[in-house]
């Protein structure tokens, strides 16, 4: 039988473990799953491969970029259990996580036009899907402000550069820089969309001293919670 629309949305910076708490959630709930950072790391790594220098944010136009995510071959998969981006065909779920990509999303993140051609992008995922859970940044208050549930997830710096650390050397990487890494980023991405404070009507939840687990259920009470309130 047709089943009515339910879209939640769930924002709040890296190191939350907002990625996996979304991931469960639509597992749960048996929703479609839209990760709309992938998105940005996807039309970074477009652009890197069509030979734009993001290094150099300075000496790339916007409408580089535009021009460049108009004709972007993505297909991202929307089930929980198969989460995969790909390119003209090919796999870059992996290849979209490198520092290199980390670096350089935000010379796309940083300006309005390229932002709008990606929102336009993701409500359009969503009216394919309306059943979905989608998770980022700006989607409890641009992407999807009418969503049926919304929430922010939030953690101390402390233990958001724990865990990137932890995240870092299971993927055999240098942990070193992880402080810097996560400020510059946070301050960044904060340029244009504010992440750290509750829209009216969202719901903060704070994972500081919260397993995933833990988390999860917490998120999932609040999902309910909002939904019978409509
Ligand atoms: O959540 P993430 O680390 O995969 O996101 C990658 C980058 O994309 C991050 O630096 C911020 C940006 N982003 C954004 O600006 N808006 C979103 N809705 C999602 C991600």
């Amino acid at each position: 039988s047709a089943q009515s629309r339910l879209v939640i949305a769930i924002d709040g910076p890296s190191g939350t473990g907002k990625s996996t708490v979304a991931r469960w959630v639509a597992q749960d709930l048996k929703l479609s799953y839209l990760d709309t950072g992938a998105n940005y790391r996807a039309a970074t790594l477009w652009c890197m491969r069509n030979g734009l220098d993001l290094t150099q944010p300075e000496t790339v136009e916007t409408q580089q970029i535009t021009e460049l995510i108009t004709t972007m071959p993505l297909a991202q998969d929307l089930n929980p259990n198969n989460v995969s981006v790909a390119l003209d065909g090919q796999d870059i779920t992996e290849a979209i996580r490198t520092d290199e990509v980390t670096a350089n999303v935000s010379a796309l993140s940083t300006r309005p036009q390229v932002r709008e051609l990606l929102v336009k992008l993701q409500q359009q995922a969503i009216e394919s899907r309306p059943r979905i859970v989608v998770e980022g940044r700006d989607i409890t208050t641009v992407v999807a402000p009418d969503a049926d549930a919304r929430i922010l997830l939030t953690a101390s710096p402390e233990v958001r550069m724990a865990r990137r650390r932890q995240q870092l050397r299971e993927t055999d990487q240098d942990p070193t820089n992880v402080e810097s890494d996560v400020m510059v980023r946070d301050a960044k991405d904060s340029a244009l969309v504010d992440f750290m404070t509750p829209a009216e009507g969202v719901a903060e939840i704070d994972s500081t001293n919260l397993s995933l687990e833990d988390t999860v259920t917490v998120v999932l009470a609040e999902i309910q919670r909002q939904v019978n309130a409509k």
